[in-house]
């Protein structure tokens, strides 16, 4: 332990710019013992971190939605040469900030939305999008914007997804009167959430498995691991032609 940060000034000091949703370990000290998921996002984390590269010396990190930090700290102890993390929330960056400072990790943490990753001019080796699309009124949009803009190689994405986890294979194409394919609970489907789900009026959509898989492809991330129900880790690829919209981005003459 440092002199500077006793267990004291560490609890003092977190009780400050509580509350948390992320139950981090700061030198014995947990942020959010009492959190309803358990050790979150710990105990999610393990069921997905074998499909991150180990050893991540010289690669640049962004991660979007960073909460506290915890993803944030845990790639940068993993040797990553640049850990940027952004959040809209300045409440979230002050205890990410407190957290990194406590561990000795050098990671810068930004105020920044999804929607303005264009500004940071600048392309990441590995992008985390986690615990975030469903608290976007915009999901695609912010999936487009992170194609084009952040994404270089590879993407770690999470959804809440509620409804079917199966992944049906689906024809390109079906006739207009064939309606059958959207009764199928595997059909992707993004269930909208108008007030509030879990009592938190920020949750705007629940995707299903397929739905979360569909959105990926349709974007241009090839899904390579799908670690868990939830995660799904891809390649940044090109984008398919289908998915030029009329609205955003223009397509391509
Ligand atoms: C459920 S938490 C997930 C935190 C972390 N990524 C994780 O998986 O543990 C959602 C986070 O996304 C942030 N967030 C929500 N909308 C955002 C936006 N438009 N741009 C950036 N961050 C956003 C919230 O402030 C919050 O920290």
């Amino acid at each position: 332990m440092t002199a500077e940060w006793t267990q004291e000034r560490i609890r003092e000091r977190a009780q400050a710019l509580g509350p948390w949703f992320h139950n981090l370990d700061l030198k014995g000290v947990r942020t959010a013992p009492d959190h309803f998921l358990g050790d979150y996002p710990n105990v999610k984390w393990q069921r997905f971190a074998g499909a991150i590269p180990a050893d991540l010396t010289g690669k640049t990190v962004l991660d979007i939605g960073c909460n506290a930090g915890f993803h944030a700290m845990a790639l940068k102890r993993r040797g990553a040469a640049r850990v940027l993390g952004i959040d809209f929330d300045e409440d979230y960056l002050a205890q990410a900030r407190f957290a990194a400072e406590v561990e000795g990790l050098q990671i810068e943490f930004r105020k920044l939305s999804v929607y303005d990753v264009g500004a940071l001019g600048e392309r990441f080796d590995l992008v985390l999008f986690i615990g975030v699309l469903y608290h976007l009124r915009h999901p695609l949009l912010a999936l487009d914007l992170i194609h084009e803009h952040v994404a270089r190689d590879m993407l770690v994405f999470q959804s809440l997804q509620r409804g079917s986890d199966a992944m049906p294979k689906l024809q390109d194409d079906y006739a207009f009167w064939e309606t059958a394919p959207f009764d199928d609970p595997g059909y992707p489907k993004l269930h909208f959430i108008e007030h509030s789900y879990a009592h938190d009026p920020t949750n705007w959509w629940a995707p299903n498995a397929a739905c979360s898989a569909a959105m990926l492809r349709s974007t241009g991330f090839e899904i390579t691991a799908h670690p868990e129900e939830e995660v799904f880790v891809c390649r940044r690829a090109a984008r398919p032609d289908a998915a030029y919209g009329a609205v955003y981005p223009a397509r391509p003459r």
